[in-house]
């Protein structure tokens, strides 16, 4: 089987040449096809930071492993990570982190050990990067979250539980306040798990998840979260474990997936052979698992945690009375280990009846994921509009009255989602951005005519329609309606 390799930038070609090494003395049967993808090659002109050669072989092979790259800053580019995991749409990213020997942490010293895996949704959320100053005051970001893209994140969760062994399924939100994007992001969840019976599946306000991680993190498997959210749940147990420098990461997708370090180019100790390979060389046991050689994965695994409980260690941790090793002794150290099991933790299994990675055929066309949940009897109950103003909500609402058509009712206005009109409190601080309600059946048409014509009145930086899906309704209430 042969998978595309970019060494990266940074430390990245000395991690990956000593992960290479281990999995060459541990004869994994891969072939390499190194590509040109980071930092040089956006200052060679390529936007994406990759060569249309780099892409063609990422995209008939199939399986990418990556140092990892820089964006160079200031210059207006993408980030070349976040711009691959979106374009190659490896929806779901699961980090695995796990105590291991060695890596004195607190909850190590206090004999609790560790093993949680998070799957963030990889593509949409905040990430979407969807941003707009409406006014010179006011920025604001859509947070996109659909069905499709839950579904899919969620499922992802729910096959990795079923076919490795997970016994229970968490899913993580802010549903109680953001009820449509997080509760449609629960709703799917809920809708999923009853397929899987024999996993149990709860879920968790995330901020309650936070404080439950840092005080029983052992009561979590597999926690499944939107992607803002699952960006910082997963800082917090990389912490738990002892760093970024032991989280591995996959980004997994239907066609195509990434396999990478959590951690960055640690430009202060490149070219020093100082660099701990660990989370590099973890995120390739993800990949081998992922392509079927658990056999090699796991004898790579057991030789890692018997080097570690050997006290052998890079510069970043472990036992300072022991000398550290460089990256290339460390990667020597696993390597001379390989067929040892570790003494203090359950040895990985080596089952060998997996079935080997096939990489699917190439989409003809782009994929369009609607559903048909609450497709039919939409209908429209009114717009809300913003309007760029440092008048207060009495004078607003008299002016707009003028405008309103028959059948439109103004029945809200509101500042930074509290409502200041009809009531509100003297209290509440403003800006200079308002939220209009009109309510009333219309068409869209008649929509437009509103907004020209308050528009000779106001500056109107966006708008939203209020929709009925069935019974449901496609819009919150404002703080205090
Ligand atoms: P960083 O993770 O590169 O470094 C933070 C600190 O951790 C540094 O002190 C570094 O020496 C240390 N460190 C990181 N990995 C280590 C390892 N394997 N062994 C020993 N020590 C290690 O984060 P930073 O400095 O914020 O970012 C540096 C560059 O990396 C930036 O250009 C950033 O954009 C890029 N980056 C790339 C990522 C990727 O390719 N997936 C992810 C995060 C950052």
């Amino acid at each position: 089987m042969k998978i595309a390799v970019a060494k990266g930038d940074g430390i990245g070609p000395e991690i990956m040449d000593a992960v290479l090494g281990i999995f060459n003395a541990a004869s994994v049967p891969l072939q390499y096809e190194f590509i040109e993808m980071g930092k040089t090659y956006f200052e060679q002109g390529h936007s994406t930071g990759m060569t249309p050669q780099a892409k063609e072989v990422v995209e008939s092979l199939g399986i990418l492993f990556k140092g990892p790259m820089e964006t160079p800053k200031g210059k207006g580019m993408k980030s070349i990570n976040v711009t691959a995991r979106k374009t190659w749409s490896t929806y779901a990213n699961r980090r695995h982190f796990q105590s291991l020997p060695g890596v004195d942490t607190v909850f190590s010293k206090a004999g609790i050990p560790i093993d949680i895996t998070i799957v963030r949704e990889n593509i949409e959320g905040t990430y979407g990067g969807i941003e707009h100053l409406n006014t010179n005051d006011v920025a604001i970001c859509r947070r996109i979250i659909s069905r499709p893209g839950s579904e899919q994140v969620v499922r992802f969760a729910f096959e990795m539980a079923r076919k490795e062994g997970f016994t229970k399924v968490t899913c993580a939100h802010k549903a109680n306040i953001m009820k449509l994007t997080d509760g449609l992001f629960l709703e799917t969840f809920q809708e999923v798990a009853k397929e899987y019976p024999e996993i149990n599946s709860n879920d968790i306000i995330v901020d309650d998840l936070a404080m439950k991680l840092v005080a029983r993190p052992h009561e979590f498997q597999v926690v499944v979260l939107t992607n803002l959210q699952g960006d910082i749940m997963s800082d917090l147990c990389a912490g738990l474990v002892g760093g970024l420098g032991f989280a591995p990461s996959a980004n997994i997708g239907d066609n195509i997936s990434i396999f990478e370090a959590v951690h960055g180019t640690a430009p202060d100790i490149a070219g020093k052979l100082l660099a701990n390979p660990t989370s590099l060389l973890l995120s390739g046991l993800m990949m081998l698992r992922h392509l079927g050689y658990v056999k090699q994965a796991a004898e790579i695994e057991n030789a890692l945690r018997y080097t570690l409980e050997q006290g052998t260690h890079t510069a970043d941790f472990g036992d300072r009375t022991i000398a550290p090793s460089n990256t290339n002794e460390f990667a020597d150290a696993i390597i001379k280990n390989l067929g040892q099991k570790p003494e203090f933790s359950k040895p990985r299994d080596a089952k060998n009846d997996v079935k080997l990675f096939v990489k699917p055929a190439k989409p003809a066309k782009q994929k369009m994921m609607e559903t048909t949940k609450d497709a039919t009897a939409k209908k429209i109950a009114g717009v809300d509009f913003f309007i760029e103003t440092a008048l207060l909500g009495p004078e607003i609402a008299d002016k707009l009255k003028l405008h309103l058509g028959t059948n439109q009712e103004l029945t809200m206005i509101s500042n930074r989602g509290t409502m200041v009109w009809p009531t509100g409190s003297v209290f509440t601080e403003c800006v200079n951005h308002y939220r209009v309600r009109v309510e009333g059946e219309m068409s869209q048409q008649e929509i437009y005519i509103l907004l020209s014509s308050v528009s000779k009145d106001f500056y109107i930086p966006s708008h939203e329609v209020l929709r009925v899906y069935g019974e449901k309704k496609g819009y919150s209430l404002a703080q205090g309606q």
